[in-house]
């Protein structure tokens, strides 16, 4: 099960909009869980909001998640382990963020394009930092005007902070018009679609340096190591998760 963990240290930069619209893009090829550890829980209220009018179990919202870490462990040891999980996490506790991140198979990082909103990112990257997830680490220029000359600036203060070249998400109505009826952005504007497509390549990517390097740094090969994975059969009964 992969973990994409959307973590800032700077409020209202789209953490919870972009997980919600991540689990929704990753559910069109994967199974997904969503979890929500940010006192908040905004994106519980996404996930609820869409309930009301989606059927399916698909991505399906696991409750009552404090540690990233434990959960994982917990479903692993079920059998109920998904293709993905997607984490939103709050603005500070700083404790949380690090629980999450120390999980993470890639880390989302959405920053405004304004100086004093990177800046304040200072602590989150310290966490991934000393966490060594710099290089699982995506950082994501949000509610950009692309014809604004301060996307210059910001993007020569934010793309030495990690290897990933950052990924651009315009500002569009479609994030609140789709935050109150609990639609991704992507299902109801064409061009929040490509661009959320954009940050799904960009997560696809760093998930497949992660596994290369992984897969290098264990040779040699037996022959064992070379067969293909089996595909993990997903228990459905009794499951701890509500469906979304
Ligand atoms: N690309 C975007 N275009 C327009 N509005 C956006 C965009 N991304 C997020 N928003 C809006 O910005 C506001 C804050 O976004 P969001 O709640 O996702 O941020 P957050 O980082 O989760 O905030 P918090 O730290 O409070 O949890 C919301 O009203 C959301 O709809
Ligand atoms: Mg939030």
């Amino acid at each position: 099960m992969r973990t994409v963990v959307l973590a800032g240290t700077k409020g209202g930069c789209g953490k919870t909009s972009l997980a919600f619209a991540t689990g929704i893009r990753a559910a069109l090829e994967a199974r997904v869980y969503f979890a929500d550890v940010d006192p908040q829980h905004s994106l519980i209220d996404m996930c609820q909001r869409r309930a009301e009018d989606i059927e399916g179990d698909n991505p399906c919202l696991l409750e009552g998640v404090e540690s990233i870490i434990e959960a994982k462990r917990r479903l692993h040891e079920s059998g109920f382990l998904r293709d993905y999980l997607i984490v939103d996490t709050p603005g500070s506790f700083v404790d949380i963020i690090a629980d999450a991140v120390a999980a993470a198979d890639v880390v989302i990082v959405p920053v405004l394009a304004s100086p004093l909103d990177i800046l304040a990112q200072e602590a989150v990257s310290r966490i991934i930092t000393e966490l060594h997830k710099s290089a699982v680490t995506l950082m994501v220029l949000n509610k950009i005007d692309r014809r604004s000359k301060i996307i210059d600036e910001a993007m020569e203060l934010i793309v030495p902070m990690f290897p990933n070249k950052p990924v651009w998400i315009s500002h569009r109505v479609s994030y609140v018009r789709g935050a109150v009826a609990g639609l991704s952005p992507a299902e109801i504007d064409k061009g929040a679609k490509g661009e959320i497509d954009a940050l799904w390549t960009g997560i696809q990517k760093i998930l497949r340096n992660s596994r290369n390097e992984k897969t290098q740094s264990r040779q040699p090969k037996t022959r064992q190591a070379r067969r293909p994975a089996r595909r993990r059969k997903e228990r459905t009964e009794g499951h701890p998760a509500k469906s979304i």
